[in-house]
């Protein structure tokens, strides 16, 4: 189930959201309506609060909407934008980046897609800033659900009517589970931290929550691809759609991954679980250790690093990609570049988790994407949105090497 926004412009098509929304709701998916002001001249907010038992955003400025659900918490959540009907004058804002309602602003601050149903007047669909508009919107990426022909509200016959809305249900429904560009594809994530038993009751741990993970095995999933999930212990529930295998130690997850990266299927590997270099070296014990008045000495041994057996593995072939994180208290890009040529992988994701918003726990990072190709910093925002940009690598990168390969 993904979560959508559902943009209503101030068109005659308005009442049709209504059906939309229910219709995406049908299919599984949860709906939270943005409304213009205009909209609510033909459709009362209540009818949409009514049917996605959701605010609906419908002011931006509005007492206590800041508090709970503002136009960035929910860019954040969103897997789609969807805007039907989208008028001639929410399509010129968003070709524009005007940001002057909770809609527009919305579209600024969402990295999920966006799929426009565009709805006006045949001249008005047929004029040249309207069309530079659209152009400019699709060569963005935006998707649209083309109008119809038809009885238009103004009493003319011709292109510009809102597509039914059951062709706009499913074409959001299609871009969701897997229209998109990963259908087909298999990606493996690690996440969370690995747990080194020292005796029954005790570990060695590490503060990884399996957030970040978490969040790039849900986009790809989101995204249509087969999503394997190798987690070290975390309180987080797998993402809808995934194949989760649970794993506690370093060593567990060494040869789960290894297992599971080479059968072939896979594409990428995303590691971003905070493997433990170290374990007990005579393993846990089967009692409890007991204190005494002497202080105690630990032996480790070093577990095996799977990143480094991974590119080890892989040596010059194109697949798996191999994506590996390096959490670091200083120096972060300069270490990261030591550990993309020592590990032989395609992208490290570096971050310094000593800085504000960064590392672990939080919903956010900061992080700078280091690979052969040089140094890219991406500011802070959500670990999903992060994901995203993780992928967008990932997915350009098989795109790369997949002409590479051919040529
Ligand atoms: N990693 C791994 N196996 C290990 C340790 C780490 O696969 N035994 C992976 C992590 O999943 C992550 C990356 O390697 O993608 C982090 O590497 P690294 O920075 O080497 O881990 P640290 O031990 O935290 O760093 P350092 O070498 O600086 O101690």
């Amino acid at each position: 189930m993904a979560l959508v926004a559902l943009g209503v412009s101030g068109g005659i098509g308005a009442y049709k959201a209504v059906e939309i929304a229910r219709g995406l709701q049908q299919r599984g998916h949860d709906v939270t309506a943005v409304m213009t002001a205009n909209a609510q001249r033909f459709v009362g907010p209540l009818t949409f609060e009514a049917i996605t038992k959701r605010r609906v955003a419908a002011d931006q400025f509005a007492p206590g909407i800041n508090a709970d659900i503002d136009h960035i918490a929910l860019a954040s959540t969103i897997e789609l934008l969807l805007v039907a009907p989208a008028t001639a004058d929410v399509i010129g804002k968003f070709a524009n980046g005007i940001a002057d309602d909770f809609l527009s602003s919305l579209h600024l601050a969402t990295t999920a897609p966006v799929l426009v149903a565009p709805a006006m007047n045949t001249n008005m669909l047929s004029h040249a800033a309207v069309r530079a508009n659209l152009d400019v919107l699709a060569a963005r990426g935006v998707r649209f659900v083309e109008p119809g022909d038809g009885y238009l509200a103004c009493g003319w016959v011709g292109r510009g009517r809102l597509a039914d809305p059951e062709t706009i249900v499913a074409a959001a429904d299609g871009l969701l589970r897997g229209g998109s560009t990963w259908a087909g594809r298999s990606i493996l994530v690690t996440a969370g931290p690995t747990c080194e038993d020292l005796d029954p009751v005790r570990f060695l741990g590490n503060r990884s929550t399996g957030r970040m993970g978490y969040a790039v095995a849900a986009e790809a999933a989101a995204r249509g691809a087969r999503v394997l999930l190798v987690s070290g212990p975390t309180s987080l529930p797998p993402p809808a759609g995934v194949e989760m295998t649970a794993v506690r130690s370093a060593d567990q997850m060494h040869s789960e991954v290894l297992r599971l990266a080479f059968d072939g299927e896979v594409d990428a590997v995303v590691m971003a679980a905070a493997v433990a270099d170290y374990t007990p070296a005579a393993g846990a014990q089967g009692v409890k250790i007991r204190k005494s008045e002497d202080d105690l000495v630990l032996e480790l041994r070093r577990t095996p690093d799977v990143l480094a057996k991974l590119g080890a593995r892989r040596g010059n072939a194109a697949r798996p990609a191999l994506v590996g994180f390096a959490a670091e208290t200083g120096d972060a890009v300069e270490r990261a570049r030591a550990k993309l040529v020592r590990k032989r992988v395609d992208l490290v994701v570096a971050n310094d988790v000593t800085e504000p918003g960064a590392g672990f726990g939080g919903d956010t990072n900061v992080a700078t994407l280091v690979s052969e190709a040089g140094v890219e910093p991406i500011s802070r925002r959500s670990k999903r949105d992060l994901a995203r940009v993780i992928l967008d690598w990932v997915e350009a990168h098989l795109g790369a090497s997949r002409t590479t390969a051919r040529s």
